[in-house]
């Protein structure tokens, strides 16, 4: 096999080449998807989401064709021990060995930086992704429940959902209101009781400063991070929140984030509320939005039976991947 596999060079990338790969593989593992736009991989490329660490990228070539993309995000803080690693071969140069060669091709770097698991989140369930992962020796540890809601399609009355009596709502953009820091940052780590399946991951261990920090880097890239947070009236404490991100390179599409209800306030409708209210807070604001997509851990039944009384409907699960950078070593 010709096959030529280098490290990805920014300044002499064709970057047209590389979203034609990852439009033609999206196109077969997620058909009727919009794709990601260029500008949007553009963006990404030059700097990962919050939270997604630093990026390395390999580039697989036979003669001049682009054959095969490798992204490996090594992941800070917490998540240190981890190489986040998508491997994508164009539909019509599968099943050659490519695929098996830009994983062992970015493995050296992997070790180099520490990485003990290299996990895989963009596996979607049933298609060829899945099956060559568990030929190279990954194993199952997560699925992930992707769901979208289209907001021509939607109905808006889904979105009359009253506050519960004992509470108020409260949205920012941008930064939390220093008055509700404190309960915002611990509600924040209600994130910690979402399923996680077998995956490695773990969730940010949220503080005030933290909180501040992830402000920051959102406002560095320019993300419009939205807040909806229920505040309990007698403590005047956060209750429960929810998050979504619109990007400026694609403002017709918000990323749900975080949802999280503390746990004494659970059960009382808190998580449909700031979700209805997020939604209609976004489409008076940005009325040309026309998707918000989120993911939710399958074990995670309470928030994705949310998601489809807010209007979200339930897409191909994606699901993740993890094996040893080293096989022969415990993972973690
Ligand atoms: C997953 C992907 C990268 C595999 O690329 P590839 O170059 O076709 O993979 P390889 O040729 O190295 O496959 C190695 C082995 O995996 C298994 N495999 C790969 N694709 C398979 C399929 N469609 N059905 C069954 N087994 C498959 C086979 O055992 C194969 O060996 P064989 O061809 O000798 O039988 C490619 O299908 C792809 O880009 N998918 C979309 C992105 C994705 O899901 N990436 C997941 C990795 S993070």
């Amino acid at each position: 096999m010709d096959l030529e596999i280098a490290r990805f060079d920014p300044a002499a990338a064709d970057m047209a080449a590389c979203h034609d790969l990852l439009v033609a593989s999206h196109h077969v593992d997620l058909p009727g998807e919009p794709p990601l736009p260029l500008a949007e991989l553009v963006g990404r490329w030059a700097r990962p989401l919050p939270g997604m660490g630093t990026a390395e990228r390999w580039v697989g070539f036979r003669g001049d064709d682009l054959v095969a993309l490798a992204q490996v995000n090594f992941l800070d803080a917490e998540n240190s021990a981890i190489g986040v690693t998508h491997i994508v071969v164009h539909p019509a140069a599968r099943r050659a060995g490519i695929g098996g060669a830009m994983l062992r091709a970015v493995l050296p770097a992997l070790r180099e930086r520490g990485r003990r698991v290299i996990e895989g989140w963009e596996v979607v369930a049933g298609t060829a992704g899945e099956r060559w992962a568990a030929a190279m020796g990954f194993r199952r540890v997560r699925t992930v429940v992707r769901q979208a809601l289209v907001t021509a399609k939607a109905d808006p009355s889904r979105w009359d959902v009253p506050v519960p009596a004992g509470y108020r709502l409260l949205w920012w953009a941008g930064g939390a209101p220093d008055a509700v820091l404190d309960s915002y940052a611990a509600a924040r780590g209600a994130i910690h009781d979402a399923p996680l399946g077998e995956s490695d991951y773990r969730w940010p261990r949220w503080s005030p400063a933290r909180v501040r920090a992830a402000e920051a880097e959102a406002r560095a890239q320019g993300l419009e991070q939205r807040i909806v947070a229920a505040v309990h009236e007698r403590t005047g404490d956060v209750a429960a929140f929810t998050e979504v991100c619109v990007h400026p390179r694609r403002p017709d599409w918000g990323y749900q984030r975080d949802t999280a209800v503390v746990a004494a306030h659970r059960g009382r409708g808190l998580g449909r509320s700031v979700k209805a209210h997020m939604v209609r807070w976004l489409l008076a604001e940005r009325p040309a939005l026309a998707r918000i997509g989120t993911t939710t851990g399958a074990e995670n039944a309470h928030m994705i039976r949310v998601n489809r009384e807010v209007g979200f409907t339930t897409l191909p699960s994606m699901i993740a991947v993890q094996r040893a950078v080293s096989p022969g070593t415990r993972p973690a």
